[in-house]
């Protein structure tokens, strides 16, 4: 399997802050306008030691409802992805680019990415996994420091410091485009062989 590798992230693993830290100092966050219209701020859940961590966009309509990210049917598609993987809930992280839902769904800004990526940034640090999924564009564009589109970037893996970096469809997009489905069944069933081959602890 072709690894490309990213130069931009670490090889060690800093000094942990812990994700209560990274949320407390989040708090009733107020950074940048979405903070008004927003109803919860969605954080990220799972699995704090994570092997794997998966980035989406912004929390959607179900998402701001629940305070949880990938509730929603994207979320109905990315547990049955998962399960292609070998892979529950309870093993993962996920956390989002934005941590609040843009209105009406649409793009988050250049300017409301760069007032809340540091949190994205330190969670992925205190995670600290060895895979990281990125769920669509702004995910991949964010991690790989990239303008490429899913689209040339998906079907392999790309090494970034410590981080074995998978860039995949959105679970949302295919419920869209149903032909994209296929490539994400394809490519979390990479993912599944990719973590068969590298235990956890393993060499690397
Ligand atoms: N889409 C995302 O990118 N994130 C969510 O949490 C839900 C839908």
């Amino acid at each position: 399997m072709g690894v490309m590798h990213i130069p931009g992230h670490q090889n060690q693993k800093p000094g942990e802050v812990s994700l209560a830290e990274i949320r407390s100092v989040l708090g009733d966050c107020h950074l940048c306008p979405l903070g008004e219209t927003r109803n919860q701020l969605v954080f990220g859940v799972g699995n704090p030691h994570a092997r794997v961590m998966f980035v989406g966009e912004a929390p959607g309509k179900n998402e701001d409802l629940k305070g949880e990210p990938f509730v929603g049917a994207a979320g109905h598609n990315l547990d049955a992805l998962l399960s292609l993987a070998g892979l529950r809930r309870e093993d993962i992280y996920i956390a989002n680019v934005l941590k609040c839902r843009p209105p009406g769904n649409r793009n988050p800004q250049p300017s409301e990415i760069e007032r809340c990526s540091p949190f994205l940034r330190e969670q992925i640090r205190s995670v600290w996994p060895d895979v990281i999924v990125c769920l669509g564009n702004f995910a991949a564009h964010f991690v790989l420091h990239t303008d490429a589109g899913i689209m040339s970037l998906r079907g392999k893996f790309y090494q970034t410091g410590h981080f074995a970096v998978l860039p995949v469809f959105h679970p949302a997009a295919a419920l869209y485009h149903r032909e994209w489905q296929q490539f994400l069944d394809d490519d979390f069933r990479m993912l599944g062989a990719w973590l068969a081959e590298h235990p956890a602890g393993g060499a690397r």
